[in-house]
């Protein structure tokens, strides 16, 4: 089992969730966030801290937003990781809560 970061991190990415992971299994592109799953220790703490409510278990991701359980597993693979808080992107809280950002994710 794994948390999973889904739609509503891109263009966001507030990083509220990597200061928290005692794994340091997060891992950063230009504008979404992942978890690598093989890392990842199902602790659930991360899951309170995203102000844009973007994590999920893997088996509570929500209905149309399987596909980022791979999209995570894929990107943890290529990305760099990251463990501490940074800023969020500037244009965050005009994000945070649009749907569909999938178009955005810049790999
Ligand atoms: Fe890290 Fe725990 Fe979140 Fe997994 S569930 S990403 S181990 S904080
Ligand atoms: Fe993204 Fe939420 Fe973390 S917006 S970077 S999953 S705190």
């Amino acid at each position: 089992m794994t948390f999973v970061v889904t739609d509503n991190c891109i263009r966001c990415k507030y990083t509220d969730c990597v200061e928290v992971c005692p794994v340091d299994c997060f891992y950063e592109g230009p504008n979404f966030l992942v978890i690598h799953p093989d890392e990842c220790i199902d602790c659930a703490l991360c899951e309170p801290e995203c102000p844009a409510g973007a994590i999920f278990s893997e088996d509570e991701v929500p209905s149309g937003m399987e596909d980022y359980i791979q999209l995570n597993a894929e990107l943890a693979e290529v990305w760099h990781n990251l463990a501490e808080k940074k800023d969020p992107l500037p244009d965050a809280a005009e994000w945070d809560g649009k749907t569909d950002k999938l178009q955005f994710l810049e790999k």
